[in-house]
């Protein structure tokens, strides 16, 4: 883990999503699943990010600016600094013999890069609209489908399931695949272990998702 300051390569828009490209420097790639802390300009707390893709020479994060420190991040330009630490928290395992990835809207961010180093398996999104569904272009060959229909109606069966998504599309894809590999979210303040911000339950124990997560296993 490390922190460095980096310059933004490019913001490349994808549906109604930035992909923010920096300057990878001497920061790690990490294992798929991983997330950086990235630091918004003009916000106080920096921001989990999870990585998105990593081409030669760069880090590129997908964000959904949905609120302040998202919109900071996705409106910075080419040449604009910004301080990430990282790689932090436990990835995905990749010794899977029948890799699925199932991505639901900003889920897909971790997907890409996942996808890359299994070598490209089968997956399936889900999008809320048309507009959205075009981040799917990130992940080609991926079964897309758009609300009302979920990723759970198209998903196959007897596969290993790596997924990231909203709660309750993690929490229906649990219920079909009970040993997938769940990428979760918690409000994350520090994002090593220190402020106790990110605390759920996992087993009927209180854990910190960014230090035991946030890829999970369901069973
Ligand atoms: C490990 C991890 C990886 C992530 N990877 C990505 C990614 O690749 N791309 C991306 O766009 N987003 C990702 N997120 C979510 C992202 O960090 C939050 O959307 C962001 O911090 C919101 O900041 P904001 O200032 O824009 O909005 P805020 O004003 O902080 O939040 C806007 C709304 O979202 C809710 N919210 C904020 N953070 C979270 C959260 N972590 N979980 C659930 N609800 C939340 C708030 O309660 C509020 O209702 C990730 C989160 C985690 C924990
Ligand atoms: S984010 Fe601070 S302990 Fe997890």
């Amino acid at each position: 883990m490390r922190r460095e300051r980096r310059s933004v390569v490019a913001v490349d828009w994808v549906g109604p999503y930035a992909l923010v490209r920096v300057t990878r420097g001497s920061l790690d790639r990490g294992i798929p699943g991983q997330f950086f802390m990235l630091e918004a300009p003009g916000r106080v707390l920096p921001r989990p990010m999870s990585l998105c893709l990593a081409p030669r020479g760069e880090l590129a994060f997908l964000i959904d600016p949905i609120g302040p420190g998202t919109r900071a991040l996705a409106e910075l330009e080419r040449g604009d600094e910004l301080a990430i630490l990282g790689p932090l928290g436990n990835g995905f395992r990749l010794d899977v013999a029948k890799p699925l990835l199932v991505g639901g809207g900003i889920g897909i961010a971790p997907l890409p890069y996942l996808s890359e180093a299994l070598e490209r398996p089968p997956a399936v999104l889900g999008f809320r609209s048309e507009h959205h569904a075009e981040a799917a272009a990130l992940l080609p060959h991926a079964e897309v489908v758009i609300d009302p229909v979920l990723v759970t109606d198209a998903l196959p069966v007897g596969r290993d399931v790596l997924a990231c998504g909203p709660e309750p599309m993690l929490e229906a894809v649990r219920a079909l695949a009970p040993d997938a590999q769940l990428a979760w979210e918690a409000p994350m303040a520090c994002g090593y272990g220190a402020c106790y911000g990110c605390v759920v339950e996992i087993d009927g124990r209180l854990e910190r998702l960014c230090v035991e997560g946030p890829v999970l296993c369901s069973s």
